[in-house]
């Protein structure tokens, strides 16, 4: 068990730790806004100046890449010994809407033992964790019991287009036995939880064109193409009354879930009338034959994020408009291929599409699902940490979000990801209002202290 000394530091620091939290959740790290850049590098500098400190055996150098810089700071000691990648990203999503926010997005505040500011728990306040467990060992021990590397990037919110190459190009120096990351949630609060999959994901936009630029509706509407109209027409074709994705071979390649999944989720409690007070939604509508649970964790969706064209400032302007268009992220599950099935989306609506418009589709970030090993013994060390931390055995669940780097990690490193997630569902993340338990923060800081130890011993 972990040293007296180690767990008194831990608390001592605990003051120290959060005013470190507080000084990168200032820093306004949105990676989809290029007005924020220099606060990308900012945030990657101050990530760098941490490691900085933390004494013999480490060392960080601040990659450049095409995108954002990736901070890499490794640990090495003598002797063959366990190693691990810890990662984590330094960009934030965007913050707006801003007037949804009870304080300022980037001016962390302390309310009923929570911090709230944008990247409060995704993922600054998560990462930190590992990064703040580490110095606590250093501190306290003047050593860890195992090497690590820490890759901290700057474009997962933007799909984490650059990684991919940095993580090719370091291969060999970057041999490890598992990968550790925590962004990702609790299965409820009391309720810890090791994630043992993820969804994957592709991103693309869909623009329909009519005339070459907005006309007046009552001199040529009627005759010429509404691309507001067309572009709806094709959108309502995408899922069919069972909300099932209508796109030909979407499901093809997925493997059905077995009947053990099925029960294992089922086994965990879900209340469907809080979920529905949580999202403030007043029924459900998912794909018919499938609890929520699998729903959200283990079968892929199609969804429309955001759609505009014509006018749509104060009052009425009579116009035809010139183009219209649907942002559209589908979620995908083991199996899928992301490439694929972008492909297949955009050939079924140029299939649908109506002669008199025009039809651009722009393919943006993708990345396939992940599912982990469960016989994997990285996960009862997890488990064990986990336990020591939240003073709870964490259960295991699937989650629906996706981080793009575990499939690379297990396709390039041969290795799995232990997904601990210290935050809540109910954080808020890419929502206003974003915030992170304090308790959470400093009981996964005691978590991880503890993880890097019950690594060493499998
Ligand atoms: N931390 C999230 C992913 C997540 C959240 C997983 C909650 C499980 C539970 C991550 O930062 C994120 O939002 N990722 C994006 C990835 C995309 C932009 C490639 C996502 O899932 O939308
Ligand atoms: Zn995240």
């Amino acid at each position: 068990m972990m040293s007296s000394t180690l767990a008194d530091e831990l608390k001592n620091r605990r003051p120290e730790n959060v005013k470190i939290l507080c000084q990168l959740l200032s820093i306004p790290s949105i990676s989809a806004d290029p007005q924020c850049a220099d606060s990308l590098h900012q945030a990657a500098a101050t990530l760098s100046e941490l490691f900085q400190i933390a004494g013999t055996g480490w060392s960080c150098e601040v990659v450049a890449t095409a995108g954002y810089p990736i901070v890499w700071a490794r640990y090495r000691a003598s002797g063959n010994r366990r190693r691990a990648i810890v990662y984590g990203h330094y960009d934030v999503q965007p913050a707006d809407p801003l007037d949804l926010w009870t304080t300022p997005p980037f001016e962390p505040t302390l309310r009923d033992g929570k911090i709230y500011a944008r990247g409060a728990t995704d993922d600054k306040g998560q990462m930190l964790t590992h990064i703040l467990s580490a110095l606590a060992w250093m501190k306290s021990a003047g050593q860890l019991p195992i090497d690590l590397d820490y890759i901290i990037e700057g474009e997962e919110e933007v799909g984490s287009e650059n990684l991919e190459r940095f993580l090719a190009e370091h291969r060999d120096e970057l041999k490890a036995d598992v990968a550790v990351i925590s962004d990702t949630s609790q299965y409820a609060p009391g309720w810890p939880a090791i994630t043992t999959g993820l969804r994957g994901i592709f991103a693309c936009e869909v623009r329909v064109h009519g005339p070459r630029k907005d006309l007046h509706s009552g001199v040529f509407g009627g005759a010429i193409p509404n691309p507001i109209r067309e572009l709806t027409r094709l959108l309502s074709l995408l899922h069919n009354e069972y909300n099932e994705v209508q796109v030909p071979g979407f499901y093809a390649d997925v493997v059905p879930l077995t009947d053990a999944d099925r029960a294992g989720f089922a086994e965990l409690p879900f209340d469907q009338a809080a979920f529905l007070a949580e999202t403030g939604a007043i029924g459900l509508r998912g794909e018919a034959g499938f609890t929520p649970l699998e729903q959200r964790w283990a079968r892929p969706t199609l969804e429309f994020n955001g759609i505009y064209g014509g006018y749509t400032g104060p009052g009425p302007k009579t116009i035809v408009p010139a183009s219209a268009t649907a942002k559209i992220t589908c979620r995908l599950v083991a199996n899928q291929n992301p490439d694929v099935l972008m492909k297949s989306l955009e050939d079924f609506l140029r299939s649908q599409l109506h002669p008199s418009c025009r039809l651009e589709f722009t393919a943006d970030h993708g990345c396939p699902a992940f599912l982990m090993d469960r016989q994997s013994p990285f996960l009862q060390a997890a488990s064990k940490a986990i336990e020591a931390g939240f003073g709870k055995a964490p259960v295991f669940i699937r989650e629906g979000g996706s981080i793009p780097v575990v499939a690379t990690f297990k396709r390039l490193l041969e290795i799995d990801t232990l997904l601990l997630g210290w935050g809540q569902n109910t954080d808020n993340l890419h929502s206003p209002d974003e915030h992170f338990l304090i308790e959470d923060f400093h009981r996964g800081t005691l978590a991880s202290a503890i993880l890097w130890e019950e690594l060493a011993k499998v």
